[in-house]
Order: C-alpha cells, then sequence, then structure tokens
C-alpha cells in the first residue's frame, strides 16, 4: 500500500461510493437538530436516524458522507492511545432499506484491498458471537481466511449510542505489527492496546432502542458504517498515532 494524504483517502472513499450509486452529502452540522438524546454529533449516522426508521425519506436510498463527530464516552482516552481524539471524521456509506451485508463487506473489502491496496496478511475481521451468516458472508463471499476472522460479544460488536437504530456489528483490524503491541498471549482484535486497530465498522442497523434498554425490529434493514478518517490516514502513512498524520503536521 502507498501513503496517501488524509484529504486523498477522504475523496477515494467518497468517489467509490458514489460509483456504488450512494448520493454524497455534506457533513452535518456537529449540533443535532431536533435530537433531544444528543448533546453533540457522534457518528455518521446520528443526524440521519430518522433514515433509517423510515420516519422521514432519505434524498436517496445510498448515501454516503464525511462527517464530523465528538464522542464524549471516548474522551478520557485520548493522549492515552494512538487511536483517540476529541474531534474526528468519520466517513460512512449508508443504506436505508437497501442492500445488507453482503454487499456492505463486500465494498469494505474492495475498499481495502483493491483502492487502497491494504495487505490481506494484516487484515481481520471481528462478527457479532452468533452472526453465522456474517461469517459465512466474509469466509465465502469475500474469501477471508478464517484464521483472520474473530467473534465477540455484546461490548464490542453490538453498536449502540444511548437511543435509535442499533445493531450487531462487524469491524475490520489492520494489525500494526507487534511493536505496538501489549505482549499479552491473549492480544488480538478487541484487545485494548494499539497493535490491532479498528478503522471501520459496519452496522447491520435492524433494531430500534428506546433508550431504556427495549430492543424493536425496525421495518426495514439498513447499513450504518463508519470508518475512522484519522485513524486509516495513521495506518496508510505509517505514523505512530492520530496527531502525527499529514493535515495536523501541516498545521
Ligand atoms: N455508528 C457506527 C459507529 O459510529 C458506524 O457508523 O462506529
Amino acid at each position: 500500500m502507498e501513503w496517501t494524504s488524509l484529504n486523498d483517502i477522504r475523496e477515494k472513499y467518497l468517489s467509490f461510493f458514489e460509483s456504488k450509486g450512494h448520493l454524497r452529502l455534506p457533513s452535518f452540522s456537529l449540533v443535532p437538530n431536533g435530537d433531544k438524546s444528543l448533546l453533540l454529533i457522534n457518528s455518521g449516522m446520528a443526524p440521519m436516524k430518522k433514515y433509517f426508521t423510515g420516519e422521514v425519506t432519505p434524498p436517496r436510498n445510498r448515501v454516503t458522507t464525511c462527517q464530523k463527530c465528538i464522542r464524549t464516552p471516548d474522551i478520557e482516552q485520548v493522549g492515552k492511545t494512538a487511536r483517540h481524539g476529541t474531534f474526528f471524521e468519520m466517513l460512512g456509506n449508508f443504506s436505508f432499506g437497501d442492500y445488507f451485508k453482503k454487499e456492505a463487506t463486500a465494498w469494505a473489502w474492495e475498499f481495502c484491498t483493491e483502492v487502497l491496496e491494504m495487505p490481506v496478511d494484516k487484515l481481520y475481521v471481528t462478527i457479532y458471537e452468533n452472526d453465522d451468516e456474517a461469517y459465512e458472508i466474509w469466509t465465502k463471499q469475500n474469501g477471508v481466511d478464517p484464521s483472520h476472522i474473530v467473534r465477540l460479544g455484546k461490548a464490542d460488536n453490538f453498536w449502540e449510542h444511548g437511543s435509535g437504530p442499533c445493531g450487531p456489528c462487524s469491524e475490520i483490524y489492520f494489525d500494526r505489527g507487534e511493536k505496538y503491541g501489549c505482549g499479552s498471549p491473549d492480544c488480538g482484535p478487541g484487545c485494548e492496546c494499539d497493535r490491532f486497530t479498528e478503522f471501520w465498522n459496519n452496522v447491520f442497523s435492524q433494531f430500534n432502542n428506546d433508550g431504556n434498554g427495549n430492543y424493536t425490529e425496525l421495518a426495514q434493514k439498513n447499513i450504518d458504517t463508519g470508518m475512522g478518517l484519522e485513524r486509516l490516514a495513521c495506518i496508510m502513512q505509517g505514523v505512530d498515532n492520530i496527531f502525527e498524520v499529514d493535515t495536523v503536521q501541516n498545521t
């Protein structure tokens, strides 16, 4: 894979998903509009919750964005890890009742391995513990080696943030090598150290959480993906942490 600037990664991602029929929308405001459950926008999907629930019809059922985010639950990690920031940009491709697991995972894999030419032996995939459908798709359709697939529980592989659309997820990790590892025999995708860096999250968004832990099935199945732009830039540029990527260094 080649050194790629953060701005080029952003453009490659958005134009890749435009080529897959997505409408490119600008980032929404960091201040939520009509969502009392959030103080600040924390993910690409947050400003579009009503498209996921079907309450509002989206301009197209495939959308791609680069969303400005602030995620307060992670704020205590900033400065301690290589991968947490106060402000970050999240790239996303979204399906509102259109494509689902097969397309979302195939395109994520195509973008990583063919557009960015990331080495397959450094990539790992996690799936929700009982999601055998995702396992079949990753191994049979996308050709991922079963030794690079890890099943994790709800804390890692079920995405939700308070109330709203949520669901089991499947993440892609990059192995940055032993020098970033904690040395534990259990170190692997999902470990808190900086060796295996999660940079892409595919959420199979099919439930609504009412905020009190009550889940109802959404009328439509959706895809909500989140790709950490600074994390991917850190990987593509081979720098130590997200504060050393080109756009930060050039300011
Ligand atoms: N909502 C998921 C996340 O923020 C995927 O976009 O990780």
